[in-house]
């Protein structure tokens, strides 16, 4: 792994409540477990990824924001969750607007610009804001390749339009290399014939680009975030942690029972 490029990975949905977080955070640490370094950068004002890895942003020499305004690096922003999982964390205000302001950012290019030179990683994973913005226009400039969760319910599909519109302006206008990697069907619930429904619309939509992994709904994951600790610590046995390693399996193409030893578990360094 060691020399192989970073890959950029952006969790969008125009949509909130679908899983981009809970994605974004579990993803991380299965890579980690994988023994992949990861910096997740937190591009939503609603913190929560930052909140998941029990980051105190009362404490912070500086988060996202400073990367959009061009005030700081990115190693000076940096917060180590643990060796392998380093976090970029935000702050309620890049919801204010000023972020966007700056003149990289209000060109798409203040990610890019910030986190471009960083080395020492194998994934980078972005965040997104449930708008189509310009927060989420500088990520889409910024990464190569989106995971797009989905929520297994109605409506899923609602607006998914614009999305891919906005990624297919972005990839012609600035940045060529970007592609949909995969799409996560998430909080899917075997026992109802809505889930398999809308599974199979997705599947319809996306074809060969939606995971095998189904997210299943599974409350840990829903209540890891408040012990500030994804779900594979916090309860590494729960369907939860299990289907975040068997999608880590599938990014990072090894087979569906690839095991890595109880060591390769990421230490906590933060509290
Ligand atoms: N598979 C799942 N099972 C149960 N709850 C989930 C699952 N995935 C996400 N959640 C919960 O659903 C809510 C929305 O998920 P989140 O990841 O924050 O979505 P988004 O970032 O797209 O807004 C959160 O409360 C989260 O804990
Ligand atoms: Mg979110």
């Amino acid at each position: 792994m060691r020399g192989a490029p970073v890959r950029t990975i952006a969790l969008t949905n125009q949509k909130g409540g679908v899983g981009k977080t809970t994605t974004a955070v579990n993803l991380a640490a299965s890579l980690a477990y994988f023994g992949r370094r990861v910096l997740l950068v937190d591009c939503d004002a609603q913190s929560n990824a930052t909140l998941s890895f029990g980051i105190n942003s009362a404490k912070l020499d500086g988060t996202v924001y400073d990367l959009f305004t061009g005030e700081a690096r990115a190693e000076e922003v940096i917060v180590r969750y643990s060796e392998r999982i380093h976090v970029i964390p935000s702050t309620p205000d890049l919801a204010g607007g000023e972020a966007e302001k700056s003149p990289a950012a209000s060109r798409g290019q203040a990610l890019k610009q910030a986190l471009s030179g960083l080395t020492g990683y194998d994934f980078v994973l972005v965040d997104c804001p449930p708008t189509l913005g310009l927060i989420n226009v500088n990520v889409l400039v910024f990464v190569e390749e989106i995971i797009i969760p989905m929520q297994c319910q109605f409506f899923a599909l609602q607006g998914i339009s614009l999305l891919l519109k906005t990624i297919d302006l972005v990839q012609k206008r600035v940045n060529p290399r970007l592609k949909i990697t995969g799409v996560l069907p998430c909080m899917f619930d075997g026992r109802t014939t809505l889930s398999k429904e809308v599974l199979e619309e997705i599947k319809r939509h996306f074809g060969g680009k939606v995971y095998r992994t189904r997210v299943r709904s599974n409350v840990r994951l829903a209540e890891a975030p408040s012990f500030g600790k994804p779900a594979i610590e916090y309860a590494p046995d729960c369907n939860g942690a299990q289907d975040y390693l068997s999608l880590a399996r599938e990014v990072l193409g090894l087979p569906e029972d690839a095991k890595e030893p109880a060591s390769a578990m990421p230490k906590q360094e933060t509290a």
